[in-house]
């Protein structure tokens, strides 16, 4: 195989092979289930050691693209040529939506969040939390063993050697960052947390995306931001509203999640990314980027939008509650420039540091190479199992739903008529033994139109019986009260209004 490399470029050796096997992967030279060239012919027919190749295998293998069979070596992932065949029909109308104070039912979402784990028997399409990984009981006692930090305090930005594998996880993604940028914190919750209440004060508008995280619009509302929720469309963010928005009502950030988004799951693309970096940087607002579910990617995804940010706009934040364990409370953050110093300071005065054995765990992990091993099985199998939910969804579901067909992720998101009465369907599911998540939590004011979220980190006999219970329900409430089954009319999308004009002023 000839690859060209341009030992002159500023990109790393092994990114410019990586980028060329991608290509190759791409255009179909390389077909799922090819094998790739050995490590050693490799490094000898392009003339770099064989770490540079193991490098560039390991980002491919990370991406999802390509897959390490034991003794066998690489091959071009299979399973992405199903994935390719699934289209999306999300393509929901445009409302802004302003919040206004109250209503916040975080806590109750919460709470629902931890009950949902323990009831035996629930199918549980509501919460996505990771599979477990397997070996973590022994690695974790390793840790304990080798560590003994438990016996001092740490530093506020986390163990030096974990902010040192994180960084290398990050340059991986294409970050240009040092272990001197990274917070590691008590989950990105805390990540968020900090980020908010340093850019924003009581008072200030905010703009999130419609719908978005709950836990975040909790955060801004609690600190007494004033929430704008700019619609999504099947590419990201509305950015001709955003930039309207941005005009008008001079906000002080933008919450974004780039990459697998919750809960919609989609990822936008680089010029997307690029053109809101642009937009943020002409009205001087800074971006703060959460991309929890970054990892979980079964198809390619581009790097985040922090990799563009030359003018320490963009803060990053991550966590390892997506991959690895939720109860490990294991976030960071990606904080450049002035910023830094700052929010070191308020982390520190908020809980000196995270858990020294969470990090001690989460390190070990890192370094024994089940980290990886541990999210190329997790991403099979949530790619085994989001095909099977669409499948199941086309089999099952009224013609009218409409949903997303995420590159990755835990979840995909449901766009439902109008009038259907969604919150009934939640309690009639429930008592079925399926749990669902109605799509309001997810909009500022749960104004949004009528959708659900599901996640498909299932088993697919639980996505099978639970899709088409859902499915039977949808067209029971949906049909109620007419003579033929498909002749329903198509409803107004949407509940919401625009109330820019109301809150505008002059920046
Ligand atoms: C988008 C997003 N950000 C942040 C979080 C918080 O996760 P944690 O604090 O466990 O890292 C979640 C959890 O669901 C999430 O979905």
């Amino acid at each position: 195989m000839k690859i060209f490399l341009d030992r002159q470029s500023p990109k790393p050796i092994y990114m410019q092979i990586h980028d060329r096997l991608s290509n190759l992967i791409q255009s179909g030279a390389l077909q799922p289930g090819d094998r790739l060239p050995s490590i050693r012919s490799l490094a000898e027919s392009v003339q770099v050691n064989k770490l540079t190749i193991i490098e560039a295998y390991n980002v491919l293998e990370a991406e999802g693209v390509i897959c390490a069979r034991q003794g066998s070596g690489y091959f071009v992932e299979t399973q992405r040529v199903a994935a390719t065949n699934l289209k999306p029909t999300f393509a929901p109308a445009q409302d802004v939506i302003i919040k206004e104070p109250g209503g916040n039912s975080f806590f109750d979402l919460h709470m629902a969040a931890v009950q949902a784990q323990t009831q035996p028997g629930m199918i549980n399409l509501s919460f996505g939390f990771p599979r477990p990984p397997k070996d973590i009981t022994q690695i974790a006692k390793r840790a304990l063993n080798q560590t003994d930090a438990l016996h001092k305090y740490d530093l506020p930005q986390g163990q030096t050697t974990l902010r040192r594998q994180i960084t290398q996880m990050l340059i991986h993604q294409g970050l240009n960052v040092s272990t001197d940028d990274l917070i590691v914190t008590n989950g990105s919750e805390q990540a968020l947390s900090l980020a908010m209440h340093y850019f924003v004060q009581p008072g200030d508008w905010v703009i999130v995306e419609a719908p978005t995280y709950f836990g975040a619009i909790a955060i801004l509302e609690n600190l007494g931001a004033k929430i704008i929720g700019i619609p999504m469309t099947a590419e990201g963010i509305n950015l001709e509203l955003l930039e309207q928005y941005l005009k008008s009502h001079c906000p002080k950030l933008i919450y974004t999640i780039s990459t697998l988004h919750n809960p919609t799951g989609l990822t936008t693309s680089p010029e997307h990314r690029q053109q809101l970096l642009a937009l943020a940087q002409q009205y001087e607002c800074p971006i703060l980027e959460d991309n929890a579910y970054e990892g979980l990617n079964f198809e390619p995804v581009p790097a985040p939008i922090k990799a563009l940010d030359q003018n320490d706009l963009v803060t990053y934040v991550g966590t390892f509650s997506k991959t690895l364990m939720p109860g490990i409370r294991v976030g960071y953050m990606v904080v450049t420039g002035k910023h830094y110093q700052a929010i070191l300071e308020r982390k520190l005065f908020h809980d000196v540091h995270v858990s020294t054995v969470s990090q001690a765990i989460v390190s070990e992990y890192l370094a024994s190479g089940h980290y990886r091993r541990h999210l190329n099985q997790l991403r099979t199998e949530n790619l085994q199992s989001r095909n099977f939910m669409v499948q199941a969804m086309e089999r099952y579901f009224p013609e009218e739903a409409k949903w997303t067909v995420p590159k990755g992720g835990l979840f995909l998101w449901v766009q439902l008529p109008a009038d259907i009465p969604i919150q009934t369907i939640s309690k009639e599911a429930l008592a079925q033994n399926v749990l669902i998540f109605s799509g309001s939590a997810f909009f500022p004011d749960k104004q949004g139109y009528s959708a659900m979220r599901l996640t498909f980190a299932n088993s697919l006999e639980e996505i099978e019986q639970g899709i088409s219970i859902l499915g039977k329900l949808l067209k029971k409430h949906l049909y109620r009260g007419q003579e033929k089954l498909f002749t329903h009319q198509y409803p107004q999308l949407f509940v919401t209004t625009s109330e820019n004009d109301r809150y505008s002023k002059a920046c």
